[in-house]
């Protein structure tokens, strides 16, 4: 009987901490399908002006006006660090547009998922 009570509160603890963590990860899945990059910009105090030079915006943004905030070589430091040769931002695709991953109103996508699975989690 001990026994059996004993297991008990050991598989109730156990469930708990599964619906925890299932409620986290969906959570986090929700929140992040909802915030785009103009969002997080946003966020950030910076509104549709910093990325958009036409009034009232209407066209795509070019990576220059990205480069203007983000230093592509710290950019590329960073990721070498974290991937190595797999390097979102350095590799053999060359300069391609930031937009070829970044997407500021829709979810972004990974470029290198053509044709290699590294897992990258473009934001
Ligand atoms: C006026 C300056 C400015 C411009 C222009 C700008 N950004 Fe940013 N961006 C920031 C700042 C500030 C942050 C927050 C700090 C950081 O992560 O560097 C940020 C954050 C980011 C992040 C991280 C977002 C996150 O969710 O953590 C990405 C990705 C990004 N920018 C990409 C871009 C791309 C692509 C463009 C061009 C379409 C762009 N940015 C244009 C200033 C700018
Ligand atoms: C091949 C896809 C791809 C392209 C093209 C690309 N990025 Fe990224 N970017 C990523 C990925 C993946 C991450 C997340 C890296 C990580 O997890 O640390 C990222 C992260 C970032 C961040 C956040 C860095 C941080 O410290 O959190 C910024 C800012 C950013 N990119 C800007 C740019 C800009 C500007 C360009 C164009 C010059 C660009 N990216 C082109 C895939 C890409
Ligand atoms: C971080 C830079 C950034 C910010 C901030 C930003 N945009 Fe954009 N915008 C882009 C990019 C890049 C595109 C190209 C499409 C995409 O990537 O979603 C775009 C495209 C557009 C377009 C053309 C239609 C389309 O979706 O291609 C419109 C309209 C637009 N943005 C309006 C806005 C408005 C309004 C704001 C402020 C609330 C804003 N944008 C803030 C980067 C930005
Ligand atoms: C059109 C297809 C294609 C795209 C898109 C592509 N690659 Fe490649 N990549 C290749 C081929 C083909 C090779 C050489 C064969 C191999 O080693 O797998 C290669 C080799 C590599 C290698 C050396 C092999 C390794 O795994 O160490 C790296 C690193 C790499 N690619 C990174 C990237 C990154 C980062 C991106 C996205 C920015 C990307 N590739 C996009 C086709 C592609």
């Amino acid at each position: 009987m001990y026994i059996v009570k004993r297991y008990s509160a050991v598989l109730l603890a156990f469930l708990a901490a599964f619906a925890m963590v299932a409620a986290l990860i969906s959570g986090h899945g929700w929140a992040q399908q909802k915030k785009f990059m103009a969002d997080t910009h946003k966020d950030r105090g910076l509104d549709c002006s910093a990325c958009h030079k036409e009034t009232p915006p209407a066209k795509a943004v070019p990576s220059e006006v990205c480069k203007g905030c983000h230093d592509e070589e710290k950019l590329a430091m960073k990721s070498a660090e974290k991937f190595g040769r797999q390097n979102p931002h350095d590799n053999h695709l060359g300069a391609i547009p930031c937009e070829s991953c970044h997407h500021a109103h829709k979810p972004s996508v990974d470029a290198c998922a053509k044709c290699h699975q590294f897992g990258f989690r473009v934001p």
